[in-house]
């Protein structure tokens, strides 16, 4: 897990321990000793909430994890590594089951006001994970946090960039993005497999390649015969 989660001793700046200020989802979750004490059954009912609900769809998480595991098998990670990636990354959106009704499956796309309300299930995610022990949901936790940096700085709730961000998390983030096109949504359509790559790698009116790492991009496009494959 040391290579998935590098850099070693956290993301660096910002968050530190994910919404520890006093009225922080960190406190909440720290009051509640049921869930300091999360069981894996717990988290896998709360994981079919989220997907059945969630207009990403039912195996969004699952595709995520699975082509996640495929460009981490390029960075030279084992079969047991990529193997815990695959079901960390299942988590990394399970922060919105802490977001309002309204913002929390969405059918439509976000006003500036919601999508700040949005961007806080990186936090909600990473402190309703924290407490775990199992290696897999403390890589999930690590994940939930930091899978909407961005190479280039751009992205949230810490504004990391390059290696700063865990290599799992540069990983995800292509693989979330990936799916998310590939997927149909309420507001958009879906796009086939040469046009996803095709706006990952050269952008379109909501994508840059420069968020993502250029050695993720090029995994990717090694492993594209692959990932064109994968039953949908
Ligand atoms: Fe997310
Ligand atoms: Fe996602």
């Amino acid at each position: 897990m040391d290579k998935l989660a590098s850099p070693l001793g956290g993301t660096g700046k910002g968050s530190g321990t994910p919404g520890d200020g006093p009225g922080g989802p960190w406190m909440v979750v720290a009051r509640l000793p049921g869930l300091a004490a999360l069981h894996e059954e717990a988290l896998a009912g709360m994981l079919a909430r989220l997907t059945a609900t969630d207009p990403e769809g039912p195996d969004h998480p699952m595709r995520v994890g699975r082509v996640a595991a495929m460009l981490a098998a390029e960075f030279g990670l084992d079969g047991g590594q990529c193997d815990l990636l695959a079901r960390a990354a299942t988590l990394h959106d399970v922060g919105k089951l802490a977001m309002p009704a309204d913002v929390f499956g969405h059918r439509h796309v976000l006003d500036p006001a919601a999508r700040r309300e949005m961007e806080r299930h990186t936090l909600l995610g990473a402190a309703l994970l924290a407490h775990a022990t199992a290696p897999w949901i403390r890589l999930g936790a690590l994940i939930a946090l930091t899978h909407h940096e961005r190479w280039d700085g751009s992205g949230y709730p810490d504004g990391l960039s390059g290696e700063e961000i865990p290599l799992a998390a540069r990983l995800v983030a292509v693989a979330d993005v990936y799916d998310a096109l590939r997927s149909e949504r309420p507001y958009k359509g879906a796009q086939d497999h040469d046009e996803a790559m095709r706006r990952i790698l050269e952008g379109d009116d909501r994508i840059r390649p420069g968020q993502f790492d250029p050695a993720v991009l090029a995994a990717l496009q090694r492993r594209a015969p692959d990932i064109a494959l994968l039953p949908r």
